[in-house]
């Protein structure tokens, strides 16, 4: 599954409302929005639903974690192949809610790129940013801590932390996809986003525990298409 920029990456979380069942459906509205304004929409649900999900809708779906660990005598790590084989076609890595060792995050980058998964790296600030843009993932998504949840956006809040972010990272590596995330709930989030020089945002409250998620949705990508 091709993944293009620039890219709503909806991470599910641990959401009541984005599991089993609630989370095909919200899938389905986004790729109903995809199809319908020509924007990429991914999902990153929980580990369990991916492969129902990926059997269900053509959009990209991600894991939000992987382990590096190699198949073999490693019990309860989940690894890329399992990822993969579920029907995932990237990962998110480093989640301010499951930080990770520099090493274990070069690790899980490079086990990633071997079976061809991307890797969407979070980073709590610019210069933890552009550190790991020096491992080479294909995305890397700034989103202050502090913000996460909030219903505030980083785009409103904190414009210089993405300015930063993207100079900074691009001026390391420019390959990488410079996304940022935490309190986004609005399209008028997504397009100072896209104004400060994000490829794309990573969101979760503002969607998945939206009354009408796909109402939401489809405000984020018209946006983009304007
Ligand atoms: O991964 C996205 C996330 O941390 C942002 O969360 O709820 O502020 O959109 P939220």
């Amino acid at each position: 599954m091709k993944v293009t920029y620039p890219l709503i990456l909806i991470n599910y979380k641990t959401y009541l409302e984005s599991l089993g069942n609630r989370g095909i459906l919200l899938a389905k509205a986004a790729e109903r929005i995809s199809t319908e304004y020509g924007i990429c929409i991914a999902v990153a649900p929980q580990f369990l639903d991916i492969q129902k999900i990926a059997t269900e809708v053509s959009i990209p779906v991600f894991s939000q974690h992987l382990d590096p660990e190699p198949p073999g005598s490693h019990t309860g790590y989940v690894t890329p192949e399992s990822v993969k084989g579920a029907g995932a076609c990237g990962t998110l890595l480093n989640h301010s809610e499951r930080r990770l060792r520099a090493d274990t995050i070069e690790d899980s980058i490079t086990r990633s790129k071997e079976l061809g998964l991307l890797t969407c790296v979070c980073a709590n600030t610019s210069r933890v940013g552009m550190a790991l843009s020096a491992l080479n993932p294909d995305m890397v998504a700034i989103e202050p801590p502090e913000l996460i949840g909030s219903g505030i956006s980083v785009s409103k809040a904190k414009p210089e932390v993405i300015k930063s972010a993207v100079e900074m990272i691009k001026s390391v590596n420019p390959a990488v996809h410079v996304l940022c995330g935490a309190g986004i709930t609005d399209g008028t989030d997504v397009l100072r986003a896209m104004e400060l020089g994000s490829e794309g945002v990573l969101v979760a409250s503002g969607v998945v525990k939206a009354k009408d998620p796909e109402k939401i949705l489809r405000d984020f990508a018209s946006t983009l298409t304007r």
